[in-house]
Formats: C-alpha cells, sequence, structure tokens
C-alpha cells in the first residue's frame, strides 16, 4: 500500500478519499514504479482472464480480476490467525504475525473497495453479465487461487 493512500482519511462503509493532489501523486508514484515480475500464479490467472474474458480491458473483465484478488490476502490472514494461535507465547513474533494480518487486511479492503466501484459502475453503464461468465466462473478461478494461495 502506498503511503499517498495510507494517509487517506477513511470512515466505515465509505471508500478511502483522497484529494485531486493526491489522486495525482498517486498516478506518478505508480507510474514511476517500476514494472513487477508476476509469479507463475498471477501469470496463471491474467492467461486465465484473457482466455475466458478475451484480451480488452474491460470492467467487467476487471471485476473478476478484483473479486479474485482478495481471495490471497483473505488466505493469508485466516493462516496467521492459526499461526498466532500457535506461537502466541512468543510475544515478538505473535506481535509481527499480528501486524501483518492489519496490512493484510488493509490490503483485502482496498481489493474490497475496487470490487464495489466496479460492480457499481458496470451497474450503472447497463452492461448485462451473463450468470456463469460473471459469477460462477469467478467463483470456481476464486475458489482455486484460495486453494493455491
Ligand atoms: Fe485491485
Amino acid at each position: 500500500m502506498s503511503e499517498i493512500a495510507g494517509n487517506s482519511p477513511t470512515s466505515p462503509g465509505r471508500p478511502p478519499r483522497l484529494s485531486h493532489e493526491q489522486l495525482a501523486a498517486a498516478q506518478v508514484e505508480t507510474l514511476a514504479a517500476p514494472l513487477r515480475s508476476y509469479g507463475l500464479a498471477a501469470r496463471a490467472l491474467f492467461a486465465t482472464l484473457d482466455a475466458v474474458y478475451g484480451k480488452p480491458r474491460t470492467l467487467s473483465k476487471f471485476k473478476v480480476l478484483e473479486l479474485v484478488a482478495r481471495v490471497p490476502y483473505q488466505a493469508w490472514e485466516q493462516a496467521a490467525y492459526i499461526a498466532i494461535t500457535h506461537v502466541h507465547e512468543r510475544t515478538r513474533l505473535a506481535r509481527r504475525i499480528h501486524d501483518r494480518i492489519a496490512q493484510s487486511r488493509a490490503e483485502q479492503d482496498n481489493e474490497q473497495w475496487h470490487l464495489l466501484i466496479l460492480d457499481e459502475l458496470i451497474a450503472r453503464s447497463g452492461t448485462r453479465e451473463g450468470r456463469l461468465r460473471y459469477f460462477w466462473v469467478p467463483q470456481a478461478i476464486a475458489f482455486a487461487y484460495c486453494q493455491l494461495s
């Protein structure tokens, strides 16, 4: 998560709000960052999305990506809670795991906002999405990605 996004005021039930200057600074930060090299799982996910939804960048395709993007954070959070159950007496380690949980939850919430915003944009645009391709297939991809994570 970027410094800029981390400084944004948030309130429960509402997405973080950035000023125009903060948005512009975040975009500059993003564009200046080195490109990431994706792991095998991410590349497989992107290839699957291209195969199922085509190459064009559509809101509906990104919605599926955002749905799946939350899953690793959920899986890591769950595993981290189990880890704390086992190591809680090692307080410094338990505290470090707790800090990772908090970070993971923030990332998960960020992806969740992306999903909710895309859902609203798609609904507003009047785009009709087939139930199989935009509900059941994403559920299956998310389940598989959760098992992998
Ligand atoms: Fe996202």
